[in-house]
Formats: C-alpha cells, sequence, structure tokens
C-alpha cells in the first residue's frame, strides 16, 4: 500500500499499486470513500470501491467489434509502478505519481483488439498511463496522463470510478445523497434503455433503484462541477475536466448505484451495502478526437471533502 499523508492538515490518501486504486481518502471530516467488505484486495479482480482508473474502455467492447478486452479496460486490472522520488509532502500538499506502460500489462488486454498482446508487437499502439495524485487541506486531486508511445494514433475513452461513502446507509434517502450539477446534460439511461433526454434541474438521485446513467456534457461545456450529497448532513464537491494533445475535450460524468437487486448478483459486493455508497464517475467518453503519436491526453478530478 501506498499511504500519503499531508502532515500540515492531516489529510491522507492510499493507494493499492493494484490499479494505482486509491482505497481512501481522508479529510478532517472523516472516510471519504466507499470499499466493498468483500471488495479482492489481492489483484485477482479490480478492487470494488475507492477511485478503480477506466481505459481504454468504459464498459463492455463495442458490439460486433469482437474485441475481448473486459469491461473498463486493463488500468484497473494490473500494478503499477510508483515513480522514483515521486513521494513528497511539503506545506502545500503531499503526493506521489504512479505509472503503467502497455508492455508492463499482464492482464485484462483481451483479444482482437489494437490493445491485445500480440498487436502490440508491432509497436502501432503503445502507452504509458501516468496517475499523479495530490491531497492538501482542501481537496484530492487526481490526474490521469496518457502518453501516446506508439506510431499510430489511438482513439480511448477514460474515467475516474469514484465510489463516494454515504454515512448512515441513507444512500436511497433523496434528501441526503445525490449528485447536484448535470442539468443540461444529456442522458444515456443504461437501465431504462433510452438515451437522449436532458436532465433538468432536480439533483439526480438514486430513489429509482437501479441507477446507470452517462451525463453528457451539453455543446461548449468542458468541465463538470457536481455536488455530492453523501448523507450525514455532509457534501463533497467534484470538479473534473480533460484535455486531448492540450486542447480541452468536454467532461461527461457517470452515476451509478447497483441497487439491492444488482448488488446480490456480484460476489464482491455485500448484499446491503449498495445502502452506503454512490458512484460518481467523472470520465473521457463517446467520441473524441483520437490521440495521436506522441500526444497526451489528460483527465483530472478534484474532490473537495
Ligand atoms: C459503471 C457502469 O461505471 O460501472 C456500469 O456504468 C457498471 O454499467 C459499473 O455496472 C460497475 O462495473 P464493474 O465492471 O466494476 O462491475
Amino acid at each position: 500500500m501506498i499511504d500519503i499523508v499531508h502532515s500540515k492538515s492531516g489529510s491522507s490518501v492510499s493507494i493499492h499499486p493494484f490499479g494505482a486504486t486509491i482505497i481512501s481518502y481522508k479529510s478532517s471530516g472523516g472516510e471519504n470513500l466507499f470499499v466493498s467488505r468483500l471488495s479482492k484486495l489481492d489483484g485477482s479482480k479490480a478492487i470494488r470501491g475507492g477511485i478503480p482508473i477506466v481505459f481504454p474502455i468504459f464498459g463492455p467492447p463495442p458490439k460486433d467489434s469482437g474485441s475481448t478486452m473486459p469491461q473498463h479496460g486493463f488500468a484497473r486490472n494490473n500494478m503499477w509502478k510508483v515513480k522514483e522520488g515521486s513521494q513528497h509532502d511539503s506545506d502545500s500538499h503531499a503526493g506521489v505519481t504512479l505509472t503503467l506502460d502497455l508492455a508492463d500489462a499482464s492482464k485484462g488486454r483481451g483479444g482482437n483488439n489494437i490493445w491485445s498482446e500480440s498487436e502490440a508487437k508491432t509497436g502501432a499502439t503503445s502507452c504509458q498511463l501516468i496517475f499523479e495524485v495530490k491531497v492538501d487541506n482542501e481537496a484530492l486531486s487526481t490526474t490521469m496522463i496518457v502518453q501516446n508511445t506508439g506510431s499510430d494514433a489511438f482513439d480511448f475513452n477514460c474515467l475516474l470510478h469514484t465510489y463516494y461513502a454515504v454515512e448512515g446507509k441513507a444512500a436511497q434517502d433523496p434528501k441526503q445523497c445525490y449528485a447536484k450539477g448535470l442539468q443540461g446534460y444529456s442522458i444515456i439511461d443504461k437501465v431504462r434503455g433510452v438515451s437522449g433526454e436532458i436532465c433538468g434541474e432536480d439533483p439526480v438521485d438514486l430513489t429509482a433503484g437501479a441507477v446507470d446513467s452517462v451525463y453528457m456534457a451539453p455543446e461548449g461545456k468542458m468541465a463538470v462541477n457536481v455536488e455530492v450529497g453523501v448523507g450525514g448532513g455532509r457534501t463533497v464537491k467534484m470538479e473534473a475536466f480533460g484535455t486531448i494533445d492540450d486542447k480541452p475535450v468536454p467532461a461527461s460524468c457517470v452515476v451509478w448505484n447497483p441497487s439491492a437487486e444488482g448488488a446480490a448478483g456480484m460476489g464482491d459486493f455485500g448484499d446491503d451495502q449498495y445502502q452506503e455508497m454512490i458512484c460518481v464517475e467523472p470520465g473521457i467518453l463517446g467520441d473524441q478526437p483520437a490521440l495521436g503519436p506522441g500526444k497526451k491526453a489528460s483527465l483530472t478530478q478534484l474532490i473537495f471533502a
């Protein structure tokens, strides 16, 4: 485990090298992240909670692509390395940087896609992922950088799959648990199978049962700003923004909760724990410009807690 403490404020972060998954972020209000009590932490499965990194696909591979890459890609299924000398603790903040080279990703690439081991031998598709984590008295900052180290451009999606802990088993109470700030976003509702509705002024809550919706930014909106109700009268603020080749791209946001039924179907999630979490996940999703050789993309998430 990589433990980062900002001595000046006492805020701290724990990062599991498997997936560079942040599994704890403690600020003055206590723990902010949810990790399932049944989560595997031995590298046999992606960690169920915290902030798993999703790359290069969000969800399953495109239908008819023939790709056998697992859902949400390989970033969360491999051991990352701490960048030498990157761990620090100063008055302004504490932090660390982790990296994963495609060549070191032995799991989760599947076959029949540009990321597969057989394809990668050509050097056409390659990348280094860099994850910069910083914590100070007011926020946790996580920046994922994708560096194209191959000779071809590639398309990708990426996302920070943040699981917030909801106090008092209040996740289904709309007064206490919600995501506010997505008005005007176009909704892909994966539970109802409906796309194109526009999110209204009301905060998104979890009263509908299973919730699994992607919120795509309206024209001209780049950063996403969401207030998350996390029970116990507390809220946290999340801001996220992305770039491809140094140009801003819109940040989308996913809201997910499996409900009782979904929880019962997951081996690594306690049956009642759907009451203790809400996922609010910023990402670079949908059709975005390809990342050219030698170019970088970035996705930053700030959590003010
Ligand atoms: C969400 C997706 O981001 O992650 C859901 O929108 C998915 O469709 C959820 O069920 C959890 O995914 P996984 O692969 O970690 O079980």
